[in-house]
């Protein structure tokens, strides 16, 4: 034989030297859950190691965070019932739980990058990522505007980037004219472009308690069955204004990420989302997989194909193992 490729993989050296792709910590960024209250680091029963950490332990995690390497996290609000209404209204008050979150990891010095996700389910009473109309659908435009205003609270607050979760239609560009208009050129965008309608979020909304009371979000969120509206989705969010395109879940839409990685030259984010952190974490308390092993190999393949980024719960679980 002639080509016997087991040569280069006969020792760590020769395995090391071939290696394709290989994660770093600068590749990942840690999604935080955060909550009222003082001193409380409450456990989320679905995503064991993952906690609602009040605001006053933020800038705590966020050294911890900056000390692994990781460049920046983002922020999601769990925020009481009784502050949940029709319109998300709590979305838009300048001293809300985000806000006052961003705040606290900026005048620590922190030199993160903070993402402050922009949706409005955390705030809203029926659990969807918009306003509804007469009939329960889905409103775009009204929707557009609302998040348009947090976008801009998120970037008074500090945020370095805004990251529109929704996939109504035309928020990147709305949210880029407004950031303008209001002087604020150096905040970035990370849009959820090829964002899915899955299953894979049950943990997340379990997380923030945001679960749709009624329907679904298919009427916004992707058919899992779709590749070129991916693509269609992507290259709209880059003409309107997307620093970052994002790809989300990860590990179920590889094929996805590749597609989107060879159609622009735009960096491409993906996804760990909580239902595939939380599937290896349950099968490793049940000793049926290693969790650490696992991760890593699911990070590695989601940068194998074309994720510049990844964020992941197992963010700073991971780095030190770098
Ligand atoms: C809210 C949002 C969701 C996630 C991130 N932002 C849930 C949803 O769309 O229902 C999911 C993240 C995860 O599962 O880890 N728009």
């Amino acid at each position: 034989m002639l080509r016997r490729p087991r040569r280069n993989r006969g020792s760590d050296a020769i395995r090391r030297l071939v290696r394709e792709v290989s994660l770093q910590p600068s590749d990942l960024l840690q999604p935080l859950f955060v909550r009222e209250g003082v001193g409380i680091r409450e456990p989320i029963p679905s995503m064991p190691g993952i906690f609602r950490l009040s605001v006053d332990l933020l800038a705590q995690e966020a050294n911890r965070c900056a000390s692994l390497g990781l460049p920046g996290l983002l922020l999601f609000p769990a925020i009481p019932k009784s502050m949940k209404d029709p319109l998300g209204s709590e979305a838009l008050n300048p001293l809300g739980l985000i806000p006052r979150a961003i705040g606290a990891i900026k005048e620590s010095g922190s030199p993160l990058l903070v993402i402050a996700d922009i949706a409005l389910d955390p705030y809203t009473d029926h659990g969807h990522d918009g306003l509804l109309g007469p009939k329960g659908e889905v409103l775009n435009d009204e929707t557009v505007a609302t998040l348009t205003k947090a976008s801009l609270v998120a970037a008074a607050a500090g945020a370095d980037l805004v990251a529109p979760s929704d996939m109504m239609d035309g928020r990147v560009g709305a949210i880029r004219r407004a950031l303008d208009d209001a002087g604020r050129i150096d905040v970035g965008i990370l849009a959820y472009s090829a964002k899915y309608a899955s299953s894979f979020y049950g943990p997340f909304r379990e997380a923030l308690g945001s679960a749709p009371k009624s329907g679904d979000k298919k009427s916004y969120q992707m058919d899992p069955a779709n590749r070129r509206e991916a693509l269609l989705e992507a290259l709209l969010d880059k003409d309107e204004g997307a620093d970052i395109l994002m790809v989300k879940p990860a590990l179920p839409y590889l094929d996805v990420i590749a597609a989107l990685r060879a159609a622009t030259h735009l960096p491409i984010a993906a996804y760990q989302v909580s239902g595939e952190y939380s599937m290896i974490m349950a099968a490793h308390q049940n000793g049926w997989l290693d969790a650490t092993a696992t991760l890593l190999e699911s990070l590695t393949s989601i940068k194998r194909a074309g994720a510049d980024m990844i964020i992941s719960y197992a963010a700073s679980q991971i780095a030190p193992l770098l």
